[in-house]
């Protein structure tokens, strides 16, 4: 390496399976100390570019108009963005007083908006990608469980707004997955079969196979799926 070349500092990257880094910061519902406050609830923290931004605005409505559907899987919420809380205030307000949008209107965010001018908290989620901005947050998704553990994480570029139902959707599978053991194939929701373990034992892979497991239907013997009727699927994540 030449003497002139500069090493791009290491940024820190969570990943699925740790746990959540740790911090306290200031929010429009007063100060939060994060996972540790969530402990015993499923919490989506996920950020945004910028305050006072068309993309967020719809983002934030849609957040606050289906936050019950979360709240209903035992999920709260936290935004973050870069902006100062005041920002944060004046632009919860204007959404409020003057934003009507594809039937939503009068929306009131009360779920907590993390301030992060200095961008500590961006910084430690890696929300901050250089390639696609050095000053705003790109829109990330950290879905994190009960015990504070990070289960999935999604990032979208700036110019794109989430697909709520997407996210609902993931939350439902990682409670269905933790709850009855299964997997979730492509484009699962409740109610679709679910994939069972691939069989511990030859024995077993055959019985299945034969089709002599009751409800189990295999594709191959690596590929098996049962049914879950969709009122039990939602009756076990919509629990705490
Ligand atoms: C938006 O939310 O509209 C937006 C924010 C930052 C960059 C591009 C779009």
């Amino acid at each position: 390496m030449e003497n002139n070349e500069t090493v791009a500092a290491p940024v820190h990257m969570p990943r699925i399976g740790e746990a959540a880094p740790a911090f306290k910061a200031v929010t429009t519902q007063g100060e939060i100390n994060f996972p540790g406050d969530y402990k015993g609830s499923w919490v989506i923290l996920f950020s945004h570019p910028a305050d006072f931004t068309p993309v967020c605005t719809s983002e934030f409505m849609t957040f606050a108009t289906r936050e019950k559907d979360f709240n209903e899987l035992n999920c709260k919420l936290v935004g973050l963005s870069v902006d100062g809380l005041y920002s944060h205030i004046a632009w919860l307000r204007t959404i409020k007083d003057k934003i009507d949008y594809k039937g939503m209107k009068n929306v009131e965010v009360t779920f907590p908006l993390i301030e992060d001018i200095t961008m500590n908290v961006a910084k430690l989620y890696g929300m901050i990608q250089p390639g696609e901005s050095n000053t705003k947050a790109v829109r990330a998704v950290f879905v994190i469980d009960p015990k504070g553990v990070i289960r999935t994480i999604i990032y979208y570029p700036l110019s794109m707004g989430r697909n709520f139902d997407e996210l609902i959707r993931v939350v439902q599978a990682l409670k269905a997955a933790d709850e009855f053991g299964i997997a979730t194939p492509a484009d699962w929701r409740p109610g679709d079969d679910v994939i069972v373990p691939t069989a511990g034992s030859c024995g077993v892979a055959k019985e299945r196979m034969e089709g002599k497991e009751a409800g189990v239907t295999c594709h191959d013997w690596f590929f098996c799926t049962k049914k879950i009727p969709k009122e039990e699927v939602l009756k076990a994540v919509t629990k705490k």
